[in-house]
């Protein structure tokens, strides 16, 4: 079962919310190309998939909320880091990774599924404001804002994880 972190809402599941987000990604969400972001670590062991999807939700959630085009918003955040090699190996051939690395999303998200002006607007500029360029539309905003709240709720929970595992270590070493 899938769930956004935070979210208790199962998204393989037929409530009535799950189902609404559904339609909007089911191609991307089944996809073989979208599984294999599971093998990359993205934000202290949570891994580029399960990212993806709480990016992807929580645009869903907060732009249905403010009336925008939730399904644009959930279908960039699904692929808003759809890249697939670890950014912290270095290669010569990439660029500067903040900017890279979404070009190289919103290129594999047009040749693998295809997107509107707002998808690769909030997919290509994912990253501001630690990049210049101001998104164009308001769902762009609500991705860049998703990704930010994700990043730091994905940090603090894999402390927490670690914290767990350290707590069981030492009370078995006790
Ligand atoms: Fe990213
Ligand atoms: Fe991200």
């Amino acid at each position: 079962m899938k769930k956004a972190i935070l979210s208790s809402v199962k998204l393989d599941d037929n409530n009535a919310s799950a189902l609404e987000y559904m339609d909007c990604v089911r191609d991307i969400f089944y996809s073989d190309t979208i599984k294999k972001l599971d093998c990359f670590e993205q934000h202290n062991h949570t891994s580029r998939l399960q990212h993806s999807i709480n990016v992807s939700y929580y645009g869903f959630l907060w732009s249905k909320k403010l009336g925008l085009d939730y399904r644009s918003a959930a279908r960039a955040g699904l692929m808003h880091d759809m890249y697939f090699y670890d950014w912290r190996k270095p290669n010569a051939l990439r660029g500067y990774h903040p900017l890279w690395h979404a070009l190289v999303a919103c290129d594999n998200a047009k040749k693998e599924f295809g997107v509107n002006d707002i998808e690769a607007d909030a997919i290509k500029k994912h990253m501001w404001p630690c990049i210049i360029n101001f998104p164009k539309y308001k769902e762009s905003y609500i991705v860049s804002l998703a990704d930010k709240f994700c990043a730091v709720v994905e940090f603090v929970d894999g402390i927490e994880a670690l914290k767990k595992v350290s707590r069981f270590k030492l009370e078995k070493s006790n």
